[in-house]
C-alpha cells in the first residue's frame, strides 16, 4: 500500500480516539475504513452500561459505510489502547474479523495494524481470519 495513503488512515483512526465512549474498560478503539470508492468511514468504540450492546470501533466504521450504500472496502486501520495510550496493536476481536469477511475479499483487504504513523504491520484479513466462513460458502 502506498506509504502516505497508510499514514492519512493511521492519522485518522488516532484522532478517533477522542470519541471513543468507554466510562466501563477505558480502552480507547479508533479505526478508519478506506471505502472502494476513496471515502474513509471513522470509527470509534461505543460502550454500554448494559455491556453486551458495546459496538467495537471497527463494526462503527463498517455499518457507518453499509449503511450509508458502501459495500466495497481496500483497507481499515485499528489503533487503540489503555486510556487512549498506543503501546500494542489493537487487533481486530473475532467479531470484527466475521464482519470484515462479510464484505471484503480475504486475499485483498489489509488491516493495518499501528502505534504511530511510524509503526504499523499490514496483514490481509486471510492472515487475521484462516479459512473464514462467509458468503462465498453459502451459495
Ligand atoms: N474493542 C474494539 O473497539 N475493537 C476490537 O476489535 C477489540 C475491542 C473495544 C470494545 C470495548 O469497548 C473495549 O475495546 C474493550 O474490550
Amino acid at each position: 500500500m502506498d506509504r502516505l495513503l497508510v499514514e492519512q488512515l493511521i492519522e485518522t483512526a488516532i484522532r478517533q480516539l477522542e470519541f471513543s465512549y468507554t466510562p466501563y474498560s477505558g480502552f480507547k478503539v479508533g479505526a478508519a475504513l478506506l471505502a472502494g470508492n476513496g471515502a474513509v468511514y471513522t470509527g470509534c468504540n461505543i460502550e454500554n452500561a448494559a455491556y453486551t450492546p458495546t459496538n467495537c470501533a471497527e463494526r462503527t466504521a463498517f455499518f457507518k459505510a453499509v449503511s450509508e450504500g458502501v459495500r466495497e472496502f481496500e483497507a481499515i486501520c485499528v489503533v487503540g489502547g489503555k486510556n487512549g495510550i498506543l503501546t500494542e496493536y489493537a487487533a481486530p476481536c473475532g467479531v470484527c474479523r466475521q464482519v470484515m469477511m462479510e464484505f471484503c475479499d480475504p486475499e485483498t483487504f489489509r488491516i493495518i495494524l499501528a502505534t504511530d504513523r511510524e509503526h504499523y504491520d499490514i496483514y490481509t484479513l486471510k492472515e487475521l481470519l484462516p479459512l473464514g466462513f462467509g458468503p462465498a460458502n453459502l451459495k
